[in-house]
């Protein structure tokens, strides 16, 4: 093992958030518009350059891997790339984990718990198929459930994230949180984030008419149950409050109203291998030239270590001014969120 990678701010970096593939078989409305143009596939790393690099980040002191997309498991091979990642584990490697729509869980439960991952989120806004085919624009429902029930089947816990959204889900939030706690699922609200892009040729820059305060659904919650706050858990962005009647934990990622920048352990590589120091800017160094210029992986940790040298101390997004100076036209699916 190596130094540990430590930023200008004094934050210990030990969680990777990984997109292996801007490609997804859904095109949520917040995400994507239906006509998205993805990469040209010789733009990606290849699986071994994903391994590489993982495994040098993993030397480097990230204890947490998130593979996401785009979709992850529509990425061809993919798997070979989780059995690769697994021999990480408990070498430094603590938790190898994915975020996914659950389109293909069914299918990749089993040896996804085969190769250690223990935990999955998965994206899911409404329990209505009409509803949930509007969102992802053809996703079907019932599909996504049976990958959920072989999630729990494999032995995995699985945490729906729900992106909270006005006038689209509102009316939901009981239905959801009961059928959560019925179902022994951990639930995070997200609250929806000025990226992608609004189908009509213009950036998600201004998603004003989307935005539902998760301080107006916590206000909702706090009606019917008894919340309790809860000290911070995972080192994720999410903070967490009990409802007492249930017992139930619901978490709450509010990135614009809530800043947890300063406990901020986390780098995003997107799928052509960009390190992106920050969700929310747009400053990024690329690990795919030194990670093809040598055999020798010492020029992509040197790389890796100029880029977390200058990690910025916080996000940008901003709703309150129009078109902010930094506004993010990024796509989440080619970050990895
Ligand atoms: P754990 O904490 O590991 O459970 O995961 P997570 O909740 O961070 O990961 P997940 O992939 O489920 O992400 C949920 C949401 O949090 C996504 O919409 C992400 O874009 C958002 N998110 C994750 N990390 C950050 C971050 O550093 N900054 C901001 N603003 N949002 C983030
Ligand atoms: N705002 C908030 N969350 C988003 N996601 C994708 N796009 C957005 C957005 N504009 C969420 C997905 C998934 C997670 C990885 O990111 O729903 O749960
Ligand atoms: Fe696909 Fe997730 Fe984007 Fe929906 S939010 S289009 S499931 S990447």
């Amino acid at each position: 093992r190596m130094e540990p990678l430590i930023d200008p701010f004094a934050r210990r970096i030990d969680y990777l958030r990984i997109s292996v593939t801007d490609r997804c078989d859904f095109r949520c409305t917040y995400c994507m518009s239906e006509h998205m143009t993805f990469l040209p596939k010789r733009d990606l790393l290849t699986l071994e350059e994903l391994d590489r690099l993982c495994s040098a980040f993993v030397r480097m002191g990230v204890r947490k891997l998130r593979i996401t997309g785009g979709e992850p498991l529509v990425r061809r091979g993919i798997m070979t790339f989780f059995e690769a990642m697994s021999r990480n584990l408990g070498a430094g490697l603590d938790e190898l984990t994915l975020t996914t729509n659950g389109s293909q869980l069914d299918r990749f439960a089993q040896p996804l718990a085969a190769a250690g991952v223990r935990r999955v989120n998965v994206s899911l806004d409404t329990l209505d198929p009409e509803k949930f085919k509007t969102i992802t624009r053809w996703g079907a429902l019932p599909k996504v459930l049976r990958g959920i029930d072989a999630a729990r089947a494999a032995g995995m816990r699985v945490k729906i994230n729900a992106v909270a959204l006005k006038g689209f889900n509102e009316a939901e939030l009981f239905d959801l949180t009961d059928w959560a706690a019925r179902e022994d699922l951990d639930l995070t609200f997200i609250e929806v984030m000025p990226m992608g892009d609004m189908g009509d040729g213009t950036d998600g820059t201004l998603r004003l008419d989307q935005y539902w305060p998760l301080k107006d659904l916590r206000a909702r919650l706090a009606e019917r149950y008894t919340l309790t706050e809860l000290a911070h858990r995972t080192g994720g962005p999410a903070r967490y409050v009990r409802l007492e009647e249930t017992g139930q934990q619901i978490g709450f990622i509010t990135p614009l109203t809530h800043n947890f920048c300063e406990s901020c352990n986390r780098v995003r590589l997107t799928c052509t291998g960009q390190l992106y120091m920050c969700l929310g800017q747009e400053d990024m160094a690329d690990l795919r030239a030194p990670l093809r210029a040598s055999e020798s992986d010492a020029p992509l940790e040197d790389a890796i270590r100029t880029a977390i040298a200058r990690k910025p101390k916080g996000h940008d997004f901003d709703y309150s001014r129009q078109r902010a100076d930094g506004q993010v036209s990024r796509h989440m699916s080619h970050t990895g969120g």
